[in-house]
């Protein structure tokens, strides 16, 4: 029996893409549990390219089950393009389940979206406009649409039309915008539900048959530690929880069902859309880290925002989400630097902090404390084990245990399966 959670411990765009397709090998089941389309990873498989924002990475293994959990707000229209996607590049994605529970990304949460960053002027928080937050916030408002109610004509016909009266009331008398049309929208949907009708189940009872018949179940989150909602850099976070926590939440299964806890982190740090970034590089070196490490958003397009790496967030993440591994990844863009610079600490004001701030006003403050390593200049991406990597790579990977007190098992140093150092079993 194994159950893995792999979360990203940054703020997204750590290469869990990779590292779940890595691990996916082993796995049986492979479950998303929270987030939706704003997520994005880009897996290279047999040296093809596959860039997914819904369907979990697993789906590129033949026999494997996926599952999109409870957790997961889903835009339907993403979903079949993806399935249709993956059919054109030969992928077979009859494994593929999704849970009833699940809620559904609407035209209007994404018309939402738009209008309320638009709204926020300076204090907008640069969402992937993709829904995610309106949808979230319908959820917990009770009035969402889940996948079963989009399975029947009625249910959906009546949760759709009470929907339109509030959220067209919004659009007409607040934002002076076009009303949706009911019409427009119904006939549609049940287009879509009708190609979805054969995936929906309950998967948190499928995922524990599974637990129970000693399957090997990955769960697969998406964005990342500080872009969770709770416990990330609000109000510039998610809108859903991509901690380890979030995995039992949205996917149904007890935190005693869990085995292992994997933090993927990237060597040095990125962020896309606003907020305050301490290790931010302005400079040169940051240029080279988004150019070597390909630094565009899968989802957006948007250029991501580089830095040193930050080992207060790192030690955070392993704190909220109980990490048992880090997976470093990209390792090899970091190559061709002299020194490299880790943060130890955050200078605010006269004092020196080294536990993440609660508060965003002092994050914001926050001055990094850097410790200064040597660089390597050989190319790393050929090396299989992590006693043939220069001894200053190997130092660097483990001066982040040392300050984190978490073991790197995984370390990528390039895109391909292959590309990965493993010094330790997960599964
Ligand atoms: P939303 O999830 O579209 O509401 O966007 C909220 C914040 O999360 C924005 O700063 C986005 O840039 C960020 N975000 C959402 N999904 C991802 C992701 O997959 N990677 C990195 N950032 C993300």
């Amino acid at each position: 029996m194994a159950a893995v959670v792999l979360i990203g411990s940054q703020w997204g765009d750590e290469g869990k893409g990779k590292i779940t397709d890595f691990l996916a090998e082993k796995a049986n089941v492979v479950v998303r549990y929270q987030g939706g389309n704003n997520a994005g990873h880009t897996v290279v498989a047999n040296g093809e390219e596959f860039k997914l924002h819904l369907i979990p990475s697993g789906i590129l293994y033949e026999n494997k089950t996926c599952v999109i959990g409870n957790g997961v707000v889903i835009d339907p229209k993403v979903l079949l393009e993806e399935l249709d996607y993956l059919a054109e590049r030969g992928i077979k994605t009859g494994k593929l389940l999704i849970s009833s529970n699940a809620q559904v990304i609407m035209p209007y949460h994404m018309v939402l979206d738009g209008l309320e960053e638009e709204a926020r002027g300076e204090h907008k928080i640069g969402t992937t406009k993709r829904g995610i937050g309106p949808a979230y916030m319908d959820k917990a408002s009770r009035i969402g649409i889940r996948i079963i109610d989009l399975l029947d004509k009625e249910e959906f016909a009546e949760k759709l039309r009470r929907n339109l009266v509030e959220k067209n009331n919004l659009f007409v008398k607040v934002y002076g915008k076009e009303a949706l049309k009911f019409e427009d929208i119904y006939e549609t949907y049940l287009g879509y539900a009708e190609r979805i009708r054969p995936m929906v189940t309950d998967s948190s009872l499928a995922i524990d048959t599974s637990i129970r018949a000693g399957e090997k179940v990955l769960f697969e989150g998406a964005q990342g530690t500080l872009l969770d909602i709770d416990h990330g850099t609000y109000p510039y976070v998610t809108s859903s929880h991509p901690i380890a926590g979030g995995a039992c939440i949205g996917a149904g299964v007890g935190p005693t069902r869990i085995n292992r806890v994997i933090g993927v982190i990237k060597a040095y740090t990125t962020r896309v859309g606003e907020g305050p970034f301490p290790t931010e590089l302005l400079d040169k070196t940051g240029e080279e880290m988004r150019a070597n490490g390909h630094e565009f958003g899968t989802t957006t397009g948007r250029a991501r925002r580089c830095g040193w790496f930050d080992a207060v967030i790192a030690r955070y993440a392993a704190r909220v989400s109980g990490l048992s591994d880090f997976a470093v990844t990209k390792l090899d863009v970091l190559t061709g630097l002299d020194k490299l610079k880790i943060c130890v600490g955050y200078r605010v004001n006269e004092e020196i902090i080294t536990e993440f701030p609660q508060s965003q006003k002092i994050f914001k403050q926050c001055q990094p404390v850097y410790e200064e390593l040597p660089g390597w200049q050989e190319d790393l991406t050929h090396v299989r084990r992590f006693e043939d990597l220069p001894k200053a790579a190997q130092n660097y990977v483990l001066r982040i245990e040392t300050l984190t007190g978490v073991p790197a098992t995984l370390v990528a140093i390039g895109p391909g399966r292959e590309q990965t150092i493993v010094r330790g079993e997960i599964f």
